[in-house]
């Protein structure tokens, strides 16, 4: 069988985390795939991508800067998609109606809109449409939804509570002269983000309670921006303020569990993380500096949690991890940890590969996708309304003040 040739689209930010991805499956012998072509607006690094490429693939890929001559030089099979949040439905669409299979990553799409019409052409087209909701695959959140579901030694959940506080640190010294590249953010713009750190780094949370607990009710949010700043966009626009630096939430399960988050990055002074998880026979109890990405980010910080069960003999996070690889059987290791390979990107990366390999379907399918990203974008449609908001309500478009502006620009509203 030929390698499935893969393109890259977007090669900033976590797009290194992609190749490092595929680099260390390379270097553990997987040559089911080959980099065949990678694509970015910005040519230089577009180009200095491929020169790492080069560095572990005798082939080196093919350089685009226009997503259409990629898509006409017939040279990949799947892309991978990093781009900006308002850009994965434009190209995830117009490669999947060339007959590309795609994985976008998360958020899977700047609204709900947005991943709704990337689902319908998935499905119509028929090809696999795979969102690198990597989270879920650590060994730590894989640990933590067996312990909930198989394994069950806490018994019923019954509260969860999660607070990350930080702010710059006290006695305040005035800001450092903010440099033009500093200012030229896309996540500080609404139209392009399609909100603040509830959309881009909680909808890994989001994923994860959905493993850990089963479907989300309800929800409601206060969000406040309590240090605005202003940012010039690379269209030239001045934006002061979008994103919120501050959520209080409150979650309401099928299942009935209840359970709350607070962030803040406005806080002088403060820098505190704490995540439990209570349940009627013991509870989980994470007070990791920078756990927050081990809990509910990309998974790679070991975490020190403390597990506690009815015995009342306290174990450690590692301790369940290692449980949990026992519990698993050689086939069902193989599949979850490839290779033996723990990284969660470089999972995802195979996992990817594998699906178009073996025309199957990914384990973050569009439905999955759209299932974490509607619980976001409730938390914001529920801060401007100002009341509790179904999830249900904001999958169907019946409730949508909030993110209609950005679906009006995009060209999303029926
Ligand atoms: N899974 C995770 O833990 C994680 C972490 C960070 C970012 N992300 C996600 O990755 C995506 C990218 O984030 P980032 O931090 O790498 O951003 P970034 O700004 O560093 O990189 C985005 C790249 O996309 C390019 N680009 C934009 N539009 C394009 C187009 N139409 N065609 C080709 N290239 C285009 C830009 O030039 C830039 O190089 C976002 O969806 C973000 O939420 C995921």
């Amino acid at each position: 069988m030929k390698p499935v040739r893969i393109g890259m689209v977007g090669c900033g930010g976590i797009a290194n985390a992609h190749l490092e991805g595929y680099r260390s499956l390379a270097g553990r012998g997987c040559d089911h795939f080959v980099l065949s072509a990678v694509c970015d607006v910005d040519a230089a690094r577009a180009s200095a991508f491929a020169s790492q490429i080069a560095q572990f693939q005798a082939t080196p890929p093919q350089v685009f800067t226009d997503l259409d001559a990629l898509l006409a030089a017939r040279v990949v099979d799947g892309v991978d998609v990093c781009t900006t949040h308002a850009d994965h439905h434009p190209t995830a669409i117009r490669c999947l109606e060339a007959g590309v299979h795609v994985m976008v990553e998360k958020p899977m799409g700047v609204t709900v809109r947005a991943a709704r019409r990337m689902q319908e052409v998935a499905a119509r087209t028929g090809h696999i449409l795979s969102i690198a909701e990597n989270s879920r695959r650590g060994l730590g959140q894989r640990a933590m939804a067996w312990l909930f579901n198989q394994d069950r030694r806490l018994g019923a959940p019954r509260l969860f509570a999660i607070d990350y506080f930080a702010g710059p640190p006290l006695p305040l010294t005035p800001p450092a002269e903010e440099t033009p590249a500093a200012q030229l953010n896309w996540r500080l713009d609404k139209l392009q983000a399609g909100g603040g750190w509830t959309y881009d780094g909680g909808v890994h949370l989001m994923d994860s309670l959905l493993v850990y607990f089963g479907p989300i009710d309800t929800v409601y949010a206060e969000h406040r921006t309590l240090t605005p700043r202003e940012t010039l966009l690379t269209d030239g626009r001045r934006v002061t303020g979008h994103g919120e630096d501050t959520s209080l939430a409150t979650f309401r399960f099928a299942s009935g569990l209840i359970g709350r988050w607070s962030f803040s990055f406005a806080l002088p002074g403060v820098d505190f993380m704490r995540v439990g998880f209570y349940c009627d026979q013991g509870y989980v109890l994470d007070e990791t500096p920078g756990g927050w990405t081990h809990t509910f980010g990309g998974g790679f910080i070991d975490s020190q949690a403390r597990i506690r069960g009815a015995d009342g003999k306290e174990i450690s996070s590692r301790d369940l991890e290692l449980e949990y690889v026992l519990s698993l059987s050689g086939e069902e290791r193989e599949r979850l940890f490839p290779h033996g390979i723990q990284r969660s990107m470089a999972i995802e990366c195979h996992e990817f590969v594998d699906c178009i390999r073996c025309q199957r379907q990914p384990e973050v399918d569009a439905a999955a996708g759209l299932a974490g990203l509607a619980v976001s974008a409730a938390l914001y449609e529920s801060a401007e309304a100002g009341v509790a908001v179904r999830i249900q309500d904001v999958l169907d478009g019946a409730v949508d003040a909030y993110q209609r502006p950005i679906d009006a620009h995009w060209g999303l509203l029926p």
